[in-house]
């Protein structure tokens, strides 16, 4: 497995697949992988000729210091693991490779639709545009390839599929579906900042939008009692603080009049122990299994 720290680097790596045709499979991250992270790269491995991964926690995409400063960093153990599921290139830059004036964040940057403007996009102001940017310098370095992503950020998915059409990317975006512990919980790096009880509170998220699925599926049509019920289920967890709940439309992110016509995506959002978690679901494939009507645990 070829690692490599500097962009000129990277390109040249991916250089002989690009001449021969043989198709590049591109897993963006920021590292502490984890069994989400896994999937996208074990598809990308098993479905291209070449597979890279990123490792970057790109500081354009925190709108909190604190945020930054917390999230895991763990190097070595992600570059194992790509090794175990046969990697051939991991890209893992300091920040000065791909923002060479920071903490001056780059002038050119990438401005996003209006699919970014609510939802995660009101929460953290300015996130989407960090990571539309260091997308787009990634994809600039890897050119023509399948690029994996997963649904677990779906408005992320959304946000950047725009920018490829509009900007004219050659990629192929994939999109993976999430993957949950048995419990329900989507895995997710700052599951790690969560002690045994706040875990068990954060299953509150994948309960919300089981609600709310079934809601769908039995024929309710009002998006607003759907994301009622939704936030209502979050609420009842004293140690989960909703930040928001939502029915919208699976392709712009806005929430229809009337369900039932066209594809759509349950959003939700909430604090837990301080830290922001978001789940999400397509209502007419969700598992039920995470719909038991337990009551919400109560840590206090
Ligand atoms: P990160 O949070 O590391 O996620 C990298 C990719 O893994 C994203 O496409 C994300 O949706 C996917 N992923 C995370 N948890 C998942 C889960 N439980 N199931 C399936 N896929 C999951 O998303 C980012 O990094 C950054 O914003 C990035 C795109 C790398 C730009 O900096």
């Amino acid at each position: 497995m070829n690692v490599v720290e500097s962009a000129r680097a990277f390109s040249d790596a991916l250089e002989d697949a690009r001449r021969t045709g043989g198709c590049i499979g591109f897993v963006p991250t920021m590292g502490a992988l984890h069994g989400g992270h896994r999937s996208l790269i074990e598809r990308a491995v098993r479905e291209c000729d070449l597979a890279a991964v990123s490792i970057f926690v790109n500081p354009l995409q925190f709108d909190r210091a604190d945020d930054l400063e917390r999230y895991p960093r763990q190097l070595a153990t992600d570059l194992e693991l790509c090794a175990d599921l046969g990697v051939d290139v991991v890209f893992a830059p300091e920040v000065s490779e791909l923002y060479p004036d920071w903490p001056q964040p780059p002038v050119t940057r990438v401005t996003v639709g209006p699919e970014a403007a609510a939802w995660e996009g009101a929460e953290r102001p300015g996130h989407f545009e960090g990571v539309t940017t260091v997308v787009a310098k990634l994809f600039a370095l890897v050119g023509r390839c399948r690029a994996y992503f997963g649904e677990k950020d779906f408005q992320q998915l959304v946000v950047i599929r725009r920018m490829v059409r509009d900007l004219g990317f050659p990629v192929e975006l994939v999109a993976c579906p999430t993957v949950r512990e048995p419990s329900g919980l989507a895995l997710s790096s700052r599951n790690g900042r969560l002690d045994a009880g706040q875990r068990a509170a954060a299953r509150v998220l994948s309960r919300a939008l089981a609600t709310g699925a079934r809601m769908i599926n039995e024929g309710q049509r009002d998006p607003a009692k759907v994301s009622d019920a939704v936030g209502k289920v979050v609420a009842s967890e004293p140690s989960a603080l909703l930040r928001y709940a939502a029915v919208v439309d699976a392709e712009t992110l806005s929430v229809p009049e009337l369900l039932g016509t066209r594809p759509v995506r349950i959003l939700v959002a909430a604090e837990v122990g301080g830290v922001h978690l978001i789940d999400n679901c397509d209502p007419s494939v969700f598992a039920h299994e995470f719909a038991a009507e337990e009551p919400a645990c109560n840590v206090a």
